[in-house]
């Protein structure tokens, strides 16, 4: 019989693209998301793409009688849940909304679990719960801590996983530790669509290649970096995409709980990143050094062999191909999803 997965989020950029990567592995997929950061028309292209009806319902993670009727009607045999706020900057002026939806919304999926007798779930954490790194590349055994209320959502929510495992081993958890995810699936008809001004480079580069600004701040040139500028392990979407899927061929197939950094275990530097665009794009990325961005680390990178040797992942898709997707979205949907 074909396990159901219920993917929590599921109209945002990372959690559409694991729906297809999910149902082309034969899993039946359901979707809810109350999209505070997402538009309907994400399921409108899932379903051209998937060229079949996809299955979803509108709710807010944080109601639990929603929910219920979730479980209810479709029995996943496992979540996914990417359901979160994501902007470091804004976390910091609005902890308590991050705390309530990230933590909240959390505890009443796990709750709701539970009540159903449902209790695997693969968790989107992310690598800033490394804080600043020591030493790189980063092993799933380096030191947490979190710079800000985004990141302790992160930790927190890993701790509540932990805590839930040790209370019930019928629990099993995975915790994917997300590098930073870019590109777009090789249809250009889904992306990531940010509202308002990009906080995150690449879809800010896409804008600047696009014509629709005029030119990137690099935020410092000063790192002790090869060229001064801040080094991260960009990862393909699709690959974190694959990544899920592993993750949850591991929980439904053998007992145990994970925690795996999901990266290429590459760094490549902001302007390693701009002359690639503009190699992919055939277009000027034009930039200006700026003071630092406050937080920022200088480099970090993961060491991706405990996905490899735990789930059989690793990523595929180069720099390069990172930079021709995101572009091929970006051309095709100037705007994004809602034009008008
Ligand atoms: P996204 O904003 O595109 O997707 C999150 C989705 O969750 C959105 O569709 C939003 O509408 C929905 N959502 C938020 N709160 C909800 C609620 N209470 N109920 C129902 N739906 C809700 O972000 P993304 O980049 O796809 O990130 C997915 C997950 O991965 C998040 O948990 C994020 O913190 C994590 N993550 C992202 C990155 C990154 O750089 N993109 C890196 C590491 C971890
Ligand atoms: C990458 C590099 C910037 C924008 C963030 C979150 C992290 C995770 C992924 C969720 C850095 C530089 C950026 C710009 C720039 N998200 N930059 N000009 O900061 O590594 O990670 O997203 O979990 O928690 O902190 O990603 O894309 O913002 O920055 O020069 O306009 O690009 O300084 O060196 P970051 P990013």
């Amino acid at each position: 019989m074909m396990n159901t997965i219920l993917l929590t989020g599921a109209a945002g950029y990372i959690a559409s693209h694991t729906w297809l990567a999910l149902q082309q592995a034969g899993y039946r997929v359901v979707g809810v998301d109350n999209f505070a950061n997402s538009s309907p028309v994400v399921l409108e292209r899932l379903a051209e793409l998937a060229a079949a009806p996809i299955e979803f319902e509108r709710a807010d993670v944080s109601d639990a009688a929603a929910l219920d009727a979730v479980f209810a009607r479709y029995q996943p045999a496992a979540v996914v849940h990417f359901a979160a706020f994501k902007a470091v900057g804004e976390s910091v002026a609005q902890p308590l909304a991050y705390y309530r939806n990230n933590l909240g919304g959390l505890v009443n999926t796990c709750e709701t679990m539970q009540r159903h007798g449902c209790r695997r779930m693969v968790f989107s954490s992310s690598a800033t719960v490394y804080g600043a790194p020591e030493t790189l590349p980063l092993r799933e055994d380096a030191p947490t801590s979190a710079t800000n209320p985004y990141g302790a959502t992160k930790l927190m929510g890993e701790q509540i996983l932990r805590d839930l495992g040790v209370s019930d081993p019928a629990w099993q958890t995975a915790c994917l530790r997300y590098f930073n995810p870019v590109g777009a699936h090789d249809s250009g008809r889904i992306g990531e669509d940010p509202r308002g001004t990009p906080n995150n480079l690449m879809p800010y580069v896409a804008q600047v290649a696009v014509g629709r600004r005029e030119k990137l701040s690099v935020f410092g040139g000063d790192y002790p970096t090869p060229d001064g500028t801040g080094v991260r392990d960009y990862i393909h979407v699709t690959d974190l995409a694959e990544g899920h899927v592993a993750a949850l061929n591991r929980l439904l197939g053998q007992p145990g709980s994970l925690t795996v950094n999901l990266g290429t275990g590459q760094g490549y530097s902001v302007l390693d990143l701009v002359r690639a665009y503009e190699m992919a794009s055939g277009r000027p990325v034009p930039y200006e050094i700026v003071a630092r961005r406050p937080g920022d680390v200088a480099a970090c990178w993961a060491d991706p062999s405990a996905a490899r040797e735990q789930l059989g992942w690793t990523a595929k898709l180069d720099l390069a191909r990172m930079c021709e997707d995101s572009w091929r979205w970006q051309q095709l949907n100037p705007l994004g999803f809602n034009p008008s």
